[in-house]
């Protein structure tokens, strides 16, 4: 039997309802988190809470527990659905009302959902790499806040898909953004470049890790916008995200990139980035590196 969380609440997957008229179904009003578990244990669980409220926050919602109380009832959940390796995903809508605009008044609760997903590590990928498109951007201009309206995303990723490939790159013009689901890193000179955190993309949670890794590794970093050339002409290419890790780019719009195989400032991230896991999960059966 599965279980999911809804509102304070632990009950079986099938049991579990919500209103036509939420908001989060009608309008895409709310926001979500996306949190990896290795080894039965939630990775960077505590700047996935932080960014989850800041999201809820910046559009008004008021979570109606407190990051300990949802830290607790997700590590209830995990044990209950027996879970290992896989994703929680967990979202909070702004609750039920009838169909207007403007925000509800009064006390309407918003509803607060999070279930488990099971799922291995992406090994093949991670070891050879993936291909991906190129795409403008043409998301709005809050992309900082983890919004459940992600049209523009699934746009972009459809077009990935139907190209045969892992992922879309979106640019502004000519300045890359972020993919539909992940963050962009280009290597040029041996140097890491990736887009600074700003309103244009989601400051990804394994962003940072990277930006962190590199940091205490000597590794020279620059967050800046980098352009479409300086991507086409880029040593290596890598898109981080939760679900992606750390994942080499081989290809964009069908030219090589780099080499045509995963550089090697890619490959000792991943490494890193495993160690980094390993830290705060214990032992992963299933090495990369
Ligand atoms: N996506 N940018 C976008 C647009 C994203 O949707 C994501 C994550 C990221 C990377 O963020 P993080 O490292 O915190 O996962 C960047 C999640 C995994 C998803 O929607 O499934």
């Amino acid at each position: 039997m599965e279980f999911v969380f809804l509102n304070g609440e632990i009950i079986e997957r099938s049991k579990a309802k919500v209103d036509v008229e939420d908001r989060g179904y009608q309008f895409g009003d709310g926001v979500y988190e996306v949190i990896r578990i290795y080894n039965g244990k939630m990775f960077t669980l505590d700047e996935h809470l932080r960014r989850f409220v800041k999201s809820a926050e910046s559009i008004g919602i008021s979570i109606p527990f407190t990051s300990v109380q949802l830290s607790e009832m997700l590590k209830e959940l995990l044990i209950k659905n027996n879970l290992e390796t896989g994703n929680i995903y967990m979202q909070v809508t702004r609750g039920i009302a009838p169909r207007n605009h403007v925000f509800p008044t009064g006390n309407v609760v918003p509803t607060l959902v999070a279930y488990t997903i099971k799922g291995v590590r992406p090994l093949e990928s991670l070891k050879s790499g993936v291909k991906a498109i190129l795409t403008e951007d043409i998301r709005w201009l809050r992309c900082d806040i983890k919004s459940l309206n992600l049209l523009g995303n699934l746009l972009a990723k459809q077009k990935a898909s139907e190209a045969g490939c892992f992922e879309a790159i979106q640019h502004r013009g000519n300045d890359v953004t972020e993919g539909s689901s992940s963050n962009i890193f280009i290597v040029k000179n041996g140097t890491v470049i990736t887009h600074e955190s700003n309103n244009l993309i989601l400051k990804g949670i394994t962003k940072d890790v990277i930006l962190d890794l590199c940091l205490a590794n000597n590794i020279p970093v620059e967050e800046r916008t980098f352009s479409l050339t300086e991507l086409n002409d880029a040593e290596e290419v890598f898109l981080s995200s939760t679900t992606s890790e750390v994942m080499p780019i081989i290809e964009v719009n069908g030219k090589k990139m780099g080499r045509g195989v995963p550089g090697p400032i890619t490959r000792k991230l991943q490494g890193l980035f495993e160690r980094e896991i390993e830290k705060q999960c214990g032992l992963l059966v299933d090495k990369l590196i």
